[in-house]
């Protein structure tokens, strides 16, 4: 899971989707270019995992496969509990002359008990602190729900009920999407603004009751994306990968398995057809898996509007 990432409404392109398989996209370079002038590598490694349930050094020994296999961008936030340890990761990489610090793209986020506006500097400060970086590349706000500010990062009363906080947060969107969650309409609106979108949970995210809704199946064991990558030797998270790179959406799959992180990473040998793109996304179920029911009663509660 990612939480927060939503759009990168700073840096945009407008790429028509068709043209993207075209673009030879390559393990070695798959940098899309943003109207800018910056760019972004399409797929990215997620590196939320549920802090209590996750080894100490995880992400760390993920990270360092990940650079090793040709991640270039990660996507990771303060919230997460790890920021040191992919700061540790990714300057031993530096360190070995594997990568550079520009060769490496990442995006942090802002947690919702730090939205007033004096408490963002000092937040992205402790990021790049952990990081022990000296920019980072995107610094989004995780979620459109602010909490009351403070060190509690989850402020309940004394009745065990969320304490909110209200922010202007015109500027934020959140968008997961993969083939049962395609988002036509707000990638319509994306394209004819010349906006790239970030992918959240491309893989389905994990099946955690307590904010996933484990009514949709699970993403992966779907039968068009098992019976497509049977015909291109490929497995069912690689096409969901491949369909969204395709339509121009760069992926942040999460993965902590040294196989699987190489695997996710192996969708630029193959390429869908049109035809295949179109039965893929008539998957498309509108419903989302990420719907952090807990804090539906939050007044800028977001997954209540159409997009
Ligand atoms: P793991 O870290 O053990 O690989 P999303 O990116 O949509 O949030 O999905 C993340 C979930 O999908 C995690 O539970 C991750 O577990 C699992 N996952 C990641 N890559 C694959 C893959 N190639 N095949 C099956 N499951 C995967």
């Amino acid at each position: 899971m990612s939480f927060g990432c939503i759009i990168d409404t700073t840096t945009s392109s407008k790429i028509p989707s068709e043209a993207i398989a075209e673009m030879s996209l390559t393990a070695q370079n798959h940098r899309i270019l943003l109207n800018d002038g910056n760019n972004i590598p399409i797929i990215g490694l997620g590196t939320y995992s549920a802090p209590k349930i996750t080894a100490k050094d995880a992400c760390y020994d993920a990270m360092k496969v990940a650079i090793d296999v040709g991640y270039r961008h990660f996507d990771g936030a303060w919230i997460y509990g790890n920021e040191g340890e992919i700061g540790k990761a990714i300057q031993e990489k530096i360190a070995d002359g594997t990568v550079k610090r520009e060769d490496i793209y990442y995006c942090g986020k802002l947690w919702n008990t730090f939205h007033p506006p004096e408490m963002v500097r000092p937040s992205l400060e402790k990021s790049l602190k952990l990081l022990n970086f000296d920019y980072i590349d995107l610094y989004i706000i995780e979620l459109p729900l602010a909490f009351k500010p403070g060190d509690v990062i989850y402020p309940r009363d004394e009745n065990g009920k969320y304490l909110y906080h209200l922010t202007d947060l015109c500027a934020t969107w959140e968008v997961e999407c993969h083939p049962y969650f395609t988002q036509p309409k707000l990638r319509e609106f994306c394209d004819s603004h010349g906006i790239v979108i970030v992918g959240y949970s491309p893989l389905g995210t994990c099946r955690d009751s307590l904010w996933v809704n484990t009514k949709i199946p699970p993403l992966l064991d779907d039968a068009l994306l098992n019976s497509v990558a049977a015909k291109y030797k490929k497995t069912s998270a690689q096409v969901a990968l491949r369909f969204q790179l395709q339509r121009n959406t760069v992926i942040i799959p999460k993965s902590f398995n040294p196989e699987r992180i190489k695997q996710n990473f192996e969708i630029f040998d193959f390429s869908l057809t049109n035809e295949e793109i179109k039965l893929i996304s008539a998957l498309n179920r509108n419903e989302r898996y990420v719907q952090l029911l807990m804090w539906k009663d939050h007044p800028e509660y977001p997954f209540n509007d159409e997009y």
